[in-house]
């Protein structure tokens, strides 16, 4: 891991990492050179450990991702948990051996975006953004990473062996926020606590029991939400117990229509989508209820075109007053919002938390974890103990 001289050659032993190459559609274990703190507002960390999503997979089938402008790879991940190391003089909110999550998404420069202008690239007008380990920014699976001490948010020694999770669960918590602001519309509110509207609590719709799917559960049930985990498969014994963990019901796409989802449920107050497939979520929005809000969070694979009643929908949207919308990324008082969360969920549901991470896999074996059907909810690359 250190630069040296021999004879005048300089030689570069860079640290490991997953190298994804798009143009040669090949993803190996690389050798990539170590970075250093150039500015005294950075702080340099060992990575812990890094989550493996979706997107990911997308990423390493060459779908998805571009690597940093004049590199032939990007480095994968985006989802981390790491220490710090060392910090510049300017540093202030972080020390070294301090645990950290760093965010995902980095500000376009156009001096008219207003979104990135303010800090919230999450909202980027551009589309010029970048993110680490997805566009045009290294990402996380590799030895050693350098970052502006604002992208960085402090995890309490606690949360060591889930504070992996805290990304997957932002999404969830920039979500919950956009619902808040708009069930403000309503006098009596049904987007905080005590989140009860004439004694009946809140309905709240989770499509997808995979992590973020999960993660949203958790922070769905901690804000005072009645919450059913509506999931393609019946196999997940895991699944159910975590539901029944945290108190949500558990309804399996296998055996239950989404009429019949429906009837059991009553009136949908919210839909949390996390699946990432347009027909179910699609069926799902017919039986949303009255003033209700359907949150996108999923980003489907192409499948062609599906038939859908639109004049249904569209009628039911107007006649209900109901809210769609569609989310991506997160902020960083959300990632504060996820460990203050994290936090919570461990101290109700240790266990359930837990077993979100199914597997752990060395830097090496980094592709094991990305094939398609790896299983498991969270699969984890341990890049360092
Ligand atoms: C990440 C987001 C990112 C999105 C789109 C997701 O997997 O969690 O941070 O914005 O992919 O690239
Ligand atoms: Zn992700």
């Amino acid at each position: 891991m250190s630069r040296g001289k021999c004879k005048g050659r300089r030689i570069l032993d860079g640290m490991k990492a997953i190298g994804v190459f798009p143009a040669l559609r090949k993803v190996e274990v690389i050798d990539h050179p170590e970075p250093a703190i150039v500015s005294p507002t950075q702080a340099k960390m060992r990575v812990l450990d890094v989550g493996v999503c979706g997107t990911d997979r997308e990423i390493i089938s060459f779908q998805y991702g571009t690597p940093p402008a004049g590199d032939e790879y990007l480095v994968l991940g985006h989802e981390s948990l790491s220490q710090v190391v060392e910090v510049g003089a300017q540093v202030t909110r972080v020390k070294p051996g301090d645990l950290v999550v760093m965010t995902v998404r980095r500000p376009c420069h156009h001096p008219e975006c207003t979104a990135c202008r303010a800090g919230r690239q999450d909202y980027c007008y551009t589309g010029d953004f970048t993110e680490r380990g997805i566009k045009q920014q290294h990402g996380y699976m590799t030895e050693l990473v350098v970052e502006e001490e604002s992208y960085l948010a402090v995890v309490p020694a606690a949360l060591r062996d889930v504070g992996v999770l805290v990304e997957p669960l932002t999404i969830a918590e920039k979500s919950l926020e956009q619902l808040k602001m708009v069930q403000q519309r309503l006098p009596w509110g049904c987007a905080g606590a005590p989140n009860v509207i004439d004694g009946h609590p809140c309905h709240a719709v989770v499509l997808g029991a995979g992590p973020v799917g999960l993660l949203g559960a958790m922070a769905l049930r901690v804000s005072g939400f009645e919450v059913t985990i509506y999931s393609r498969s019946n196999t997940g014994a895991q699944k159910n117990e975590i539901a029944d963990a945290i108190g949500a019901h558990y309804v399996a796409a296998e055996t239950t229509s989404v009429e019949d989802l429906a009837k059991t449920v009553g009136a949908i107050d919210v839909v949390y989508e996390a699946l990432g497939a347009s027909a179910v979520a699609f069926e799902v929005i017919k039986y949303l209820g009255p003033n209700g809000v359907f949150i996108f969070t999923g980003v489907p694979g192409r499948k062609g075109p599906i038939e859908v009643d639109t004049d249904y929908i569209m009628k039911d949207v107007v006649l209900n007053n109901q809210v769609i919308l569609g989310t991506v990324n997160a902020p960083p008082h959300c990632f504060e919002q996820a460990i203050h969360h994290l936090g919570e969920f461990m101290q109700r549901w240790p266990d359930a938390v837990r077993s979100l991470i199914t597997a752990r896999f060395p830097l090496e074996r980094a592709l094991e974890p990305l094939a398609v059907h790896a299983g498991g909810i969270k699969n984890v690359v341990t890049v360092s103990a």
